[in-house]
């Protein structure tokens, strides 16, 4: 890939950044800032610098070392079976060949259901803001330093797929705090499609291949997203070259959705998470992307780490006080929404230096958890978030094991792990936890061992009536209309391509037409030339949002 490409520079929130980074406390970034200053300086063009992979290979020097079986024995012939004779059969005493192919046949682990194919990378975090009258977490202290390990990824398809293909793009972090792992486990883009975890097996259903063809059909998703008009805003977000960034390094990640934040004195906020680029953000356009390649997402990070171009990013927060939950014109707990009326404030800054020294063991084995949290950081009743405690842990017992965190990865390092167990989970296959204790249970006179107050879940009062619905405040067409009347005419131009690319292969004009009119209901001229781009009449649109308006919030027109 040599072309010098015109791309488009996403340089979302870098005017409030440029503002408020200098801000070395939380209590000073009050400034209220407009919802259209959030998203107006989201998209910029840039030009594109040719992609330096790292090299790989080195040729060594000095004795080779023998190779050897598992069970350390000397191999003596590592090309040729033992057989009877020179036409004779294999012989199934030969140990060595039987070790060398059943352990081939045992490689893979099941890959990550979504986002299987990623990219690790090692570095550090270091705090830079005071937020204790926020947070308790010991990682927040100013000029403290976190080791992390982060994982970019694509979601849809297999870990072996090509990196250009468009997607939202995952950004997981995992700090290695010294009171345990917290795993922030975002994407680039800062709203999701749906807002309850009881959806996400039939969405990602939808945008998988299809069971019977095995391939990724716009009918299949765009017949589910015609049923779900809150995923308006990410398909906005997605269309845009957003969902073809240019590289990880120049990409944004999003926390997406709230936390809880409770300090020492048991008081609690609740708290959006970003990564700001210092490198900006940059996208390609979905032709250039493919031209850069199949790879070219990994040999941009990795060439860039090896020549010692190290990443970096700024960790910003919003903060919204409990008291404020209800004064919103939308539910801030619904991850579709951004919180576009809070100001951001930085409290860190994150470097990637290091490139792991095996993929498997660290990449692929790496196990990050919205559940892993630490003493000051739990979650929000965001229900998407609540489905993920649950979610990726046990997707993790099962494609690593129930032994994960003896994985260096995935170990925590706090004072005590180097001691043997941490509590009295055990056993299970390839258990290493080096027990020795009597004592496997709690609590006991004979090994005590504390459980300190402050490290208790937060206390906080529940008034409802137990029910199964939806979400009261859904304004879902606001904040996607924002975001296209902050684009650029090229943008805008963009997205309407990228956008009719896909829809415009739906076959059932119901769909095309329900889709179209979520659109429509976003901005009435994202609609309009949207339905020209499809081939939707726009009688038959104004028909659907009159029907869509008609009906209870639950309920959509049928074919
Ligand atoms: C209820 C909704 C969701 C469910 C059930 C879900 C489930 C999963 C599962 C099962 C995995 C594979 C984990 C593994 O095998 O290690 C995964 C990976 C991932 N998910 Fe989700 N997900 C949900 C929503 C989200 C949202 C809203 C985001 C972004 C804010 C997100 C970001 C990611 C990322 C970045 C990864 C890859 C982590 C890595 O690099 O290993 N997911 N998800």
């Amino acid at each position: 890939m040599s072309a010098k490409t015109a791309s488009i520079t996403f340089a979302r929130c870098t005017a409030l950044l440029a503002g408020i980074s200098s801000l070395a406390t939380a209590a000073a970034a009050q400034q209220l800032a407009p919802q259209e200053a959030q998203v107006a300086s989201r998209m910029q063009t840039a030009e594109r610098v040719e992609v330096v992979p790292m090299s790989v290979i080195e040729t060594p020097t000095g004795a080779a070392p023998i190779y050897r079986r598992d069970n350390g024995a000397p191999v003596g012939d590592n090309r040729n079976s033992k057989t009877a004779g020179d036409m004779g059969p294999v012989l199934l005493e030969d140990a060595h060949l039987i070790e060398k192919l059943a352990r081939f046949d045992r490689e893979r682990v099941p890959e990550r259901v979504v986002h299987a194919r990623g990219t690790g990378a090692k570095g550090m975090f270091r705090a830079t803001a005071d937020i204790s009258d926020y947070s308790m977490a010991s990682l927040f202290q100013p000029g403290k330093e976190t080791p992390v390990f982060v994982r970019f990824s694509s979601v849809i398809h297999g870990h072996l797929s090509p990196e250009y293909l468009r997607d939202p793009h995952g950004f997981a972090t995992k700090f290695y705090t010294d009171e345990g792992n917290w795993d922030l486990v975002g994407n680039n883009l800062p709203v999701f499609f749906i807002r309850d975890a009881m959806q996400f097996p039939d969405m990602v259903h939808s945008l998988k291949p299809d069971p019977v063809t095995n391939r990724q059909d716009p009918n299949r998703f765009f017949d589910f997203f015609s049923h779900v008009p809150e995923a308006t805003n990410m398909l906005t977000h997605l269309y845009t070259n957003l969902g073809t960034p240019a590289s990880y390094r120049e990409m944004d990640g999003n926390g997406v959705h709230a936390f809880r934040l409770v300090n020492d004195e048991g008081e609690q906020v609740f708290a959006k998470f970003r990564w700001i680029s210092d490198q900006g953000v940059k996208n390609y356009t979905a032709a250039q992307a493919k031209e850069a390649g199949f790879n070219y997402l990994t040999d941009d990070l990795y060439g860039a780490i090896s020549r010692g171009d190290h990443p970096s990013w700024n960790l910003m927060m919003q903060v919204l006080p409990v008291a404020e939950i209800g004064s919103l014109d939308y539910n801030p707990f619904d991850d579709t929404k951004e919180w576009l009326d809070r100001p951001w404030m930085k409290i860190g800054e994150m470097t990637l230096d290091e490139v792991p020294e095996n993929f498997f063991e660290w990449t692929e084995q790496s196990a990050f958890a919205p559940s892993n949290m630490v003493p000051g950081i739990e979650p929000s009743p965001d229900r998407m978030l609540q489905g993920r405690l649950f979610s990726y842990a046990d997707t993790q017992r099962y494609r690593v094991g129930a032994n994960l965190f003896d994985l260096e990865v995935n170990a925590p390092r706090v004072a005590e792990a180097g001691d043997g167990p941490l509590n009295n989970n055990q056993n299970g296959q390839l258990n290493r936890s080096g027990r020795e204790s009597h004592v496997n249970y709690f609590p006991s006179a004979m090994a005590p061992k504390q459980t300190p107050a402050r490290a208790r879940y937060s206390n906080y009062e529940i008034m409802a009536m137990v029910d199964q619905k939806q979400i009261e405040k859904t304004p879902d067409f606001e904040q996607p209309g924002i975001f296209w009347r902050s684009l650029s005419e090229a943008d805008k131009a963009q997205l309407i391509a990228n956008l009719s690319g896909d829809l415009g292969q739906v076959v059932s004009d119901r769909t095309r037409t329900i889709m179209v009119s979520y659109f429509y209901q976003a901005d009435p001229e994202y609609g309009t030339r949207l339905a020209g781009a499809v081939n939707v009449a726009m009688p038959d649109v104004m028909q659907a949002v009159a029907e869509f308006n008609a009906a209870a919030p639950q309920t959509f027109p049928s074919p």
